[in-house]
C-alpha cells in the first residue's frame, strides 16, 4: 500500500478553511515544504517571546558594559546567570542537553558552545562570541554579539567582526514573506565569499519560542528558492559562523561542547531572534 504523508494544512471534510489555511494548501499542493501549524506563533505568544527577547538584550548590554582584559569567561556566567534570575526568568543554555553554564563563550578560533571557565582569561584584542539564551514565562530567545577585548585587534580580526555582522544584516533583509529559508544562506554565503571568507555549514540557525530549537533549521549557504517557505508569524533566528580560513571544525573531545576550527583560524558570529511580518523580519532581540 502507498503511504501518504499527512497534511500538514489538512482542514476536515465539511470545514470551511480559513484565508490562511487556502494559502498553505495552495503551497503544499504544489509541492513546497509548508511550516507545521506550531510553527505560526499567535500574536499572544509573539508578545511573550519579545519580553523574553528584552530580558535577553539586557543581559547582553550588561555584558558588553562590563567585558575588559583581564576577565574570566566564567564572570560573565556569572553576570548572566544572575541578571537574568533577576529579571524573573531562566538562563535556557543552563543544563540544556548537559551545558554545565549559562552562557556560550567562544574566543577566537572557538567558533561557538564554549564553556565558560575561571582559566579562560579574555586578553587585549581577544575576539569573543557572548551566546545568550532566555526562557521567560515558557518562551525562549537567543541572540549574540562579538566583542572585540580592550576595543582594538588586529586589521584582519577586525574585518571578520565586521563581515559576520554585515552577513547576518545581508540574511535579514534576504528573508522575505512566502521567500524560502534557502533565500537567507544564499544571501550570506555571497558576502562572506566576497570578503575572501568562510560559512560553518555543521551548525544553523533555528526555530525558536516555544522551545529553544524549533523548526526550520535555517543554513547559511545554500540555494535561492530552498528550504521551509517563509510565513508570517514565523520566529527564527540568523546567526552566521563566518571562519577567517577554512569552513571545517571539530568538537572538543574533552567536553563534548566547544566547537573550534580545523586550521585553528579565528571566527565571528552574530545573533538575532526575529518574527517574519507581512513586511519582512522584525528582530525580537534589540
Ligand atoms: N545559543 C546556541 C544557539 O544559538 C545554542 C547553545 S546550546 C548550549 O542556538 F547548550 F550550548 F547552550
Ligand atoms: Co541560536
Amino acid at each position: 500500500m502507498v503511504k501518504r504523508k499527512k497534511r500538514k494544512w489538512y482542514v476536515p471534510e465539511g470545514v470551511e478553511p480559513t484565508d490562511f489555511e487556502r494559502v498553505m494548501m495552495a503551497y503544499e499542493n504544489k509541492g513546497c515544504l509548508v511550516p507545521s501549524r506550531s510553527l505560526i506563533k499567535t500574536p499572544e505568544q509573539i508578545e511573550g517571546i519579545r519580553k523574553s527577547g528584552v530580558v535577553n538584550t539586557g543581559v547582553l548590554d550588561l555584558v558588553e558594559r562590563e567585558i575588559h582584559p583581564g576577565m574570566s569567561t566564567l564572570e560573565i556566567d556569572k553576570l548572566v546567570f544572575d541578571y537574568t534570575i533577576s529579571h524573573g526568568a531562566v538562563p535556557a543554555p543552563l543544563n540544556y542537553e548537559g551545558f554545565p553554564k549559562s552562557v556560550c563563550t567562544s574566543i577566537n578560533e572557538v567558533v561557538c558552545h564554549g564553556i565558560p571557565s575561571e582559566f579562560d582569561i579574555l586578553e587585549e584584542g581577544d575576539i569573543v562570541n557572548v551566546d545568550v539564551s532566555t526562557i521567560l514565562d515558557g518562551y525562549y530567545s537567543d541572540a549574540s554579539r562579538m566583542f572585540v577585548v580592550g576595543g582594538t585587534t588586529t586589521p584582519e580580526k577586525q574585518k571578520l567582526v565586521d563581515v559576520a555582522r554585515e552577513c547576518l544584516q545581508i540574511g535579514m533583509q534576504a528573508a522575505k514573506p512566502y521567500g524560502f529559508v534557502g533565500d537567507i544562506g544564499h544571501a550570506i554565503e555571497q558576502h562572506a565569499r566576497k570578503n575572501g571568507f568562510s560559512v560553518v555549514r555543521d551548525l544553523c540557525g533555528h526555530g525558536v519560542g516555544l522551545e529553544f530549537h524549533e523548526e526550520p533549521e535555517v543554513l547559511h549557504y545554500g540555494k535561492k528558492g530552498t528550504g521551509m517557505l517563509l510565513v508570517p508569524g514565523m520566529v527564527f533566528t540568523i546567526e552566521p559562523m563566518i571562519n577567517m580560513g577554512d569552513w571545517r571544525v571539530f568538537v572538543d573531545e574533552e567536553d563534548g561542547w566547544t566547537v573550534v576550527t580545523e586550521d585553528e583560524l579565528p571566527s565571528a558570529q552574530w545573533e538575532h531572534t526575529f518574527v517574519m511580518t507581512e513586511n519582512g523580519l522584525e528582530i525580537l532581540t534589540y
